[in-house]
């Protein structure tokens, strides 16, 4: 497998990067700029320099194109993409990079004819609308219908369309995955990064307010990175798109497992009322169906190992109140 990561240096790419090297992958990373800074937070410098890194912008198919050949890529994990404040910001530059890039990916896999033999995308559960648009008293699978509020999930339901048209098209099969709020060390942009920076916040003794609350599907970054990898070593045969499930808790719960953690969280971190406006109780069965069983890590443990890890980081000086903002 040589195995190449658009934006791989993003949170989800570095935590894949860390799973992949230690498996004896050989990993390519296509991202814009060589930024190595949630690498080093995560593993050391004899891991993440296995890395290779290969600067491109996603939205340059030629650049794309010449890279995957250069390098005879077999397979793709494609994460780059633009969050939803800056999609929020600058729509166009966003569906450029969200929607333009990924129609690079699967135009790069359409031309290479055969050497691409899987490719597996981040979708994200903002494909769906607001939770009172769904009967929440069950789980939801992905047989509902998509009702996204935000630029960045209707780019996202437009990548998981256009992935369709690729299979029925040109029979290029694709696996997309939605996870929900990926949490843990490396994860510092984004709407729903706000609990991450109230673990690393309580870790430096330090204030902090998240600016929403209710109820969201916490996913401990690690156990992301390995649903991606086992997607990764079994092609699909068709165009698949699967909801992520890790712990749905409301932001109450969240804050007294890190005061269990943490006492002192318990004066330093605050919390909003305002839900997000996605559904949140997406059952994964498909998935561990079709990929699993793949255990999720109680949100407890995954506070508790993101706390210490971020207590050691910040004695080293590699985390600092400057990641708070
Ligand atoms: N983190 C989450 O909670 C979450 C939830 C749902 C979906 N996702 C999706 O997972 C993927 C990865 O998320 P993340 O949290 O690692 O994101 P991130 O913001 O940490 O990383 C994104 C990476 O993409 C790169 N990138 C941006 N524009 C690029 C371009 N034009 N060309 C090449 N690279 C570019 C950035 O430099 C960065 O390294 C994204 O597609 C995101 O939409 C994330």
């Amino acid at each position: 497998m040589r195995v190449l990561i658009t934006g791989g240096f993003g949170c989800i790419g570095s935590w894949l990067t860390r799973e992949l090297v230690r498996q004896k992958v050989k990993v390519y990373i296509y991202d814009l700029r060589e930024d190595r800074r949630r690498m080093r937070l995560l593993m050391e410098e004899s891991e993440y320099s296995q890395a290779e890194f290969v600067p491109g912008d996603i939205t340059d198919g030629q650049r794309f194109f010449e890279v995957c050949q250069l390098h005879a890529i077999t397979h793709i994990v494609h994460l780059a993409a633009l969050q939803v404040p800056l999609c929020r910001a600058d729509p166009i530059r966003g569906a450029s990079v969200n929607v333009i890039g990924t129609l690079v990916v699967f135009e790069t896999i359409r031309k290479l004819a055969g050497q691409i033999q899987n490719l597996v995308y981040a979708s994200s559960a903002a494909v769906y609308g607001e939770p009172s648009a769904y009967d929440l008293d069950g789980d939801l699978d992905e047989s509902l219908p998509l009702r996204p509020t935000t630029h960045y999930g209707a780019y996202k339901v437009c990548n998981e369309l256009s992935a369709r048209a690729y299979y029925l098209e040109h029979g290029i099969a694709s696996v997309g995955l939605r996870p929900w709020t990926v949490y843990g060390v490396g994860r510092d942009f984004g709407m729903t990064s706000e609990p991450t920076k109230a673990i690393l916040a309580a870790a430096l003794g330090r204030p902090y307010r998240i600016s929403y609350g209710g109820f969201q599907d916490f996913q401990f970054a690690p156990d992301v990175a390995r649903a991606f990898v086992r997607c990764l070593a079994h092609p699909a045969q068709e165009a698949v798109v699967y909801n992520l499930r890790g712990t749905v808790a409301d932001m109450a719960t969240f804050h007294r497992l890190l005061t269990q953690v943490a006492p002192q969280a318990a004066e330093l971190i605050t919390y909003g009322e305002r839900q997000l406006p996605i559904a949140y109780r997406l059952s994964d069965h498909r998935f561990q169906r079709d990929y699993g069983p793949l255990p999720v890590t109680p949100l407890a443990e995954g506070i508790r190992q993101t706390f210490e890890r971020f207590r050691t980081l910040s004695q080293l000086g590699l985390v600092t109140d400057a990641d708070l903002a």
